[in-house]
């Protein structure tokens, strides 16, 4: 079925010049992004997007990471877009992530690596509305 999905730039990438050739592999995927922005995070906004990993020992690393720099915000649309989008990004850690992959090509490390996907369609739709409104949303 068509599906959306929130996908984050994070600022490793941002900072790299590489929002063109990550959307690049996207829409050679199939995904469409139907709405996107650059933003600039707070450390208490990334806490509460990530409040689910609030416990884990890398919290703090992960929210001030995601607050020092500029991050680019979109929804990707397409068939089957959460698995997809998984697909295209490789395995959170680049180690691990397959040839091709946006981490095997551009993640530093299992911290800064590059971009954040939704992982099933309840996040999906929760990490959406936490950045656009339906009126951002432009299929
Ligand atoms: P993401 O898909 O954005 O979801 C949570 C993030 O936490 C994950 O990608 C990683 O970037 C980050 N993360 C996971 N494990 C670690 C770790 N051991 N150290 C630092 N960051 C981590």
């Amino acid at each position: 079925s068509i599906e959306r999905t929130l996908s984050i730039i994070k600022p490793d990438a941002t900072k790299r010049n590489l929002t063109g050739k990550i959307n690049a592999k996207f829409e050679d995927a199939g995904l469409r992004i139907v709405a996107q922005k650059r933003i600039l995070l707070t450390v208490a906004q990334a806490g509460e997007f990530y409040a689910v990993h609030k416990e884990r020992p890398f919290f703090g690393e992960l929210t001030e990471f995601m607050a020092s720099g500029p991050v680019v915000v979109q929804v990707l649309e397409g068939e089957g877009a959460i698995a997809k989008n998984r697909e295209v990004m490789g395995a959170t850690n680049p180690a691990d992530a397959k040839e091709g992959t946006i981490r095997a090509e551009f993640a530093e490390s299992v911290g800064e690596n590059s971009v954040h996907g939704s992982d099933a369609p309840d996040t999906a739709k929760e990490e959406i509305a936490y950045f656009f409104s339906g009126l951002e949303l432009v299929g």
